[in-house]
């Protein structure tokens, strides 16, 4: 008998645990383990009922997903399968009743189906989350839920892989009974009951679905509706196949049908691209060069400076966290305002249900507002995100050195100066790093956490549990100009400017991209971004001698700027706009004909989508090799996740490196060389990298 699961006898009733902290995941060990005590207490006859349960914080988080990495069917060769054993437990003889605190997800929910009756602790949540991961459930989830709660429940609650909670999985009929106090000593008076009534366990598999329950086109207008996610659809589409052969079969030839399903899930692209993210997020966590057993410092207080659109978010970020803020600004009214502004925000999140009323009342008394930097004097971490100038900045970060307490963390974040220098001004350079938001700071999921040259581990650790804490999916970056992300960003934005002077338009370049997938093409991006910040980098950028040697560089958004086409905000950027509509602009189709012209560019007739695509998004990647052989990041699956996270690229193709990975290295190696003749290679923006060279020689096929 495996030693993760564990029997226990209370008088006629046995009591089975998985005991795999912290998650009690299905590992192969843990299904044999169930499988072998459900065939044992079918013979033993002192036994008239069972319960089922999980040790520690939760039932089951559900399958052990690091089984399936790159595995394939052999991931599912170890142990017994998981469908077998739901069998085993749907099959006992005595009455089974999941008792289930925390959650019960994925995998550890089906197990939970194929016991005869569920009880559950206050604040449970359960669900199928497999969509999640471009999968579904293969162990009887889409049989069992329809025939429990009904064809569209179950399709939905499948498809959209949300969690439920308790008082709703009551109601939808997903669980019997929700008790209060100890759930296993509520599970076992409810069993009890049923055998002091007699019942026969009741078993979900029996329940035939009643096709008059759910309207004739149901499965036709959710086929339909269910492509919406192109990373989900091909899972959406195989889920709702399985739920319909759960209407019209037999429990076993449904069950031939889910797995058939999900073998064809396990072998998509769109679910090896989302495998793929999950782990490299959790492996962007991972800090691979600090001595072992470094701490992070304890961070109890918090302070920002600049209440400006950034540091507005942060503090909204931090407070959503539990940490107390001290945010600091120039002058009285401008605190005042901020303050006022993030209280309105956090009143909204309340309001609208993002968050909970009384959660997010709490989470607003967490700010202050101040203009003395005495008060930031406790902080034992301090984010400034004032104005983006290298005066102002290394000023600020000499006053914060004097002014923070000994140990606490001094954070910039901004986006394109040298933290190195900001670390040197602050007179302590151990304490100092990086810590790059995304706008709207308290929504975007991204967060580059910049390594100096002399912070120190701990202070680096303590960022990245912070990020942690602020659920952020927090990358590491060295030093360099746009860091990991907006260093990757600019030869595909230099690409796309220099596309609308050879004649594309911006509408036929954004179509193209978001084609490919991208949330938003790079001209609307740019107009929501401000042309105006976008411009001001580029100028910073030329003043310091940094541009390369090109006078059609990234022209558009300078002469842009110039006619004070900022973007959205002042109505007209790239396009013009009518209320957040992006509409061709006749007018901004002149600017682009008069640079071209001035330039000497040749107009082009037509200009393929593919090339459209493949002049924006390879040499992002290409610049990706460089980064990674710089030693800017750590591992290629992080520049994935800052693109995932941080600038909408489709979720489907896994992120930059996974795609170049998937299509090809030697094509792309070929592609960009196709371009370097094509083109002209002066400035060397088609050079491959060297290790790309050197993936292209080892990999001849592709
Ligand atoms: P902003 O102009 O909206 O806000 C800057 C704020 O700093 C202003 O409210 C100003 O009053 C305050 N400030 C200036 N000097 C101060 C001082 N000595 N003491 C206290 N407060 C002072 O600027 P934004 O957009 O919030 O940017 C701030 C930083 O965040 C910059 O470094 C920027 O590069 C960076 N960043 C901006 C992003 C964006 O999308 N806006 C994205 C990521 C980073």
């Amino acid at each position: 008998m495996s030693n993760v699961v564990q029997i226990q006898k209370q008088g006629n009733i046995a009591i089975v645990t998985m005991n795999l902290p912290p998650m009690n995941v299905l590992s192969a060990a843990n299904r044999s383990g169930l499988y072998d005590a459900f065939t044992a207490l079918d013979q033993d006859a002192s036994v008239a009922g069972i319960i089922v349960t999980g040790a520690g914080r939760c039932f089951s988080a559900g399958a052990d997903i690091t089984e399936f990495k790159g595995k394939g069917d052999a991931a599912f060769s170890e142990g017994r399968d998981l469908s077998v054993v739901c069998d085993v437990l749907d099959a006992s003889t005595k009455p089974v009743v999941a008792a289930i605190h925390g959650f019960a997800f994925g995998g550890g929910f089906e197990v939970a189906l194929s016991c005869h009756y569920r009880v559950v602790a206050p604040g449970t949540q359960v669900g199928l989350p497999e969509v999640n991961l471009g999968l579904l459930p293969g162990a009887g989830g889409t049989q069992r839920t329809p025939r429990l709660i009904g064809v569209e429940q179950a399709t939905k609650i499948i498809t959209s892989g949300a969690p439920v909670d308790a008082k709703s999985a009551l109601s939808l009929g997903l669980i019997d009974q929700i008790v209060e106090g100890d759930v296993i000593a509520g599970a076992k008076v409810f069993i009890d009951g049923l055998l002091a009534k007699g019942d026969k366990p009741r078993r979900i598999r029996d329940i035939v679905i009643d096709p008059g329950s759910f309207p004739a086109d149901f499965f036709a207008k959710t086929r339909v509706a269910g492509t919406k996610k192109r990373a989900l659809a091909f899972a959406t589409q195989r889920i709702i196949d399985c739920v319909e052969a759960a209407a019209t079969k037999s429990f076993d030839e449904g069950m031939k049908a889910e797995w058939a399903n999900f073998l064809a899930c396990m072998a998509s692209s769109e679910s090896g691209a989302l495998q793929h993210a999950f782990f490299a997020q959790r492996e962007a966590a991972k800090v691979p060069d600090v001595p072992a057993g470094t701490k992070e410092r304890s961070v109890k207080k918090t302070g920002v400076v600049g209440g400006g659109t950034m540091g507005r978010g942060i503090a909204i970020s931090l407070a959503m966290a539990g940490y107390p803020v001290t945010l600091m600004e120039a002058d009285a009214a401008r605190a005042e305002a901020a303050v006022a502004a993030i209280r309105a925000e956090f009143e909204k999140l309340g309001s609208s249900g993002k968050m909970k009323a009384e959660q997010a009342a709490a989470s607003a008394a967490l700010v202050t507002g101040t203009i003395s930097d005495k008060d930031l004097g406790d902080c034992d971490l301090v984010i400034e995100a004032v104005f983006e100038n290298f005066e102002i900045k290394k000023a600020m970060s000499a006053q914060l050195g004097a002014a923070c307490k000994p140990g606490a963390v001094i954070a910039s974040n901004t986006s394109t100066l040298d933290v190195d220098v900001l670390a040197q001004a602050s007179g302590r350079p151990a304490d100092f790093l990086g810590m790059h938001f995304f706008s709207p700071a308290h929504v975007m999921k991204l967060l580059e956490v910049v390594r100096g040259k002399e912070t120190a581990p701990d202070t680096l650790m303590t960022a990245m549990a912070v990020g942690r804490k602020l659920q952020k999916h927090t990358v590491i970056s060295g030093v360099c100009f746009g860091f990991i992300g907006n260093r990757m960003l600019e030869p595909y934005v230099r690409e796309s400017e220099a596309l609308l002077l050879e004649g594309a338009t911006p509408g036929q370049i954004d179509r193209a991209l978001e084609a490919f997938g991208m949330a938003m093409g790079p001209c609307r991006m740019m107009d929501l971004a401000g042309v105006d910040v976008g411009a001001k980098t580029v100028i910073e950028r030329d003043k310091d001698g940094m541009l390369p040697d090109d006078p059609t560089y990234r022209v558009v958004c300078r002469e842009l700027e110039k006619l004070g086409r900022f973007g959205q905000k002042t109505g007209k950027g790239y396009y013009r706009y009518e209320g957040r509509n992006a509409i061709e602009d006749p007018e901004a189709q002149a600017v682009f004909d008069d640079l071209a012209r001035r330039a000497g560019i040749a107009r082009r007739n037509a200009i393929e989508d593919s090339e459209i695509v493949e002049r924006c998004i390879l040499p992002l990647i290409n610049e990706g090799f460089l980064i990674l052989e710089e030693g800017i990041a750590y591992r290629s699956s992080d520049l994935d996740t800052v693109f995932l996270s941080g600038y909408g690229f489709p979720a489907e193709r896994g992120g930059p490196m996974y795609y170049a990975g998937q299509a090809g290295h030697k094509w792309l190696r070929d592609r960009l060389l196709h371009y370097a003749e094509t083109r002209g290679n002066a400035q060397g923006y088609w050079a491959p990298a060297r290790s790309l060279e050197a993936l292209a020689a080892s990999t001849p096929k592709k």
